[in-house]
């Protein structure tokens, strides 16, 4: 189960005792359901593993369960996988997502979250992105991700559908499957092996942790006003190059440049990787939202973590190595960011 999504199931079943909280999951390579053992035997949780992409499937769970609202996290996440792996990108974070709201929209279900990202404004150096920019996603992991969003826009377009979209930063924190960047370079570092950089490493990205994100979907769920789209963002910006020092400055106790330079593997970059994604959200803070965890806490908490946790996916291994699915000699593999 995915980072945020795992933590707002958590959220939900600890917090509103009165609601049946219902967790559909393919548990795709990257899942894992150790993630929600505080809650699988709580009486207002239900786990069904099932997929998206399924329309019988999905059509009779709306017909069984009496669903109120959906919140949409499934996707394929990895963004340079979707480089290779682009056609089942667009396959499940399309359609997928095309045969989820098509079936909520026939359920009468009475909101439908869909969880999109930041990367869907394309990269930008100095401009500020808020709700009204246009969409212009430069990898196909972006690509999906908008191209889905159209078509969930268009059911409240078309029908007042009561739809919302967010727009997040970069989720960090536990739970996180370690392909992303910050597991990963904490979870190499661990093992006593190097963080590897795409490129030069000066791509710049917005960190928001866990607990920041499941009080942007609670804010979300109680005052998200249909048709709506949220951007959930951070100011705290750091490049990738500046992430890893970090992290081997924390995790190996060195502030020497030689030594912290050591740790460091560059690879070749990915074909497009935008340089940064400032985005304004004000809209969120106007209905009383603002991330709260400070960067120092928030990753020495997820360091904490990944120590006595990293196993909790069955092959996790592959997640770190330099070329986990293709079998390609391709360093693009390495690293999302
Ligand atoms: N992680 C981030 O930094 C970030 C930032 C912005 C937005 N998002 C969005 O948040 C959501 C979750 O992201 P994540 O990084 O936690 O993802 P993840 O890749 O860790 O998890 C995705 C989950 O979706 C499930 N899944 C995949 N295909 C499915 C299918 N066909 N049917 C049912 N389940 C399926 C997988 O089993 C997995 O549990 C995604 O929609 C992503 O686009 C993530």
């Amino acid at each position: 189960m995915h980072v945020s999504a795992s933590h707002v199931v958590v959220s939900l079943v600890e917090n509103y005792p009165n609601y049946l909280i219902i967790n559909l999951d393919k548990l795709d390579y990257c899942a894992s359901l150790k993630n929600l053992e505080t809650i699988s035997e709580k009486q207002n949780y239900k786990f069904i593993q099932g997929d998206i992409c399924e329309p019988h499937f999905i059509k009779l769970l709306f017909e069984t369960e009496k669903i109120d609202i959906v919140l949409h996290f499934a996707a394929q996440t990895h963004v340079d996988l979707s480089f290779w792996r682009t056609l089942e990108f667009t396959y499940v974070n399309v359609y997928g997502t095309h045969v989820l709201v098509t079936a909520a929209y026939e359920a009468c279900v009475e909101k439908f979250i869909y969880v999109s990202t930041d990367e869907v404004y394309g990269g930008s150096i100095d401009e500020e992105f808020d709700e009204a920019s246009p969409k212009r996603p430069t990898n196909p992991y972006a690509s999906s991700k908008a191209a889905a969003e159209c078509f969930v826009q268009s059911y409240w377009e078309r029908y007042q559908f009561p739809v919302v979209i967010t727009r997040s930063s970069n989720v960090y924190g536990p739970h996180q499957y370690p392909e992303k960047v910050i597991p990963k370079f904490i979870s190499l570092l661990h093992q006593n092996r190097k963080c590897c950089i795409h490129g030069s490493g000066l791509q710049r990205r917005n960190f928001i942790y866990t607990t920041d994100v499941v009080e942007a979907f609670l804010t979300i769920l109680k005052k998200g006003k249909p048709g709506e789209i949220y951007n959930i963002g951070s100011s705290f910006e750091m490049s990738i190059l500046q992430l890893a020092k970090e992290l081997i400055h924390l995790i190996k106790k060195t502030s020497s440049e030689s030594e912290m330079e050591y740790w460091v593997d560059y690879v070749k970059d990915r074909p497009i990787n935008d340089l940064r994604y400032p985005m304004n959200s004000e809209k969120m803070h106007n209905l009383g939202w603002r991330p709260k965890v400070p960067w120092k806490e928030g990753i020495k908490k997820t360091i904490e973590w990944y120590r006595d946790n990293f196993r909790n996916w069955k092959n996790v291994e592959k997640a770190l190595d330099p070329f986990p699915v293709t079998g390609h000699s391709h360093s693009l593999m390495n690293c999302r960011m």
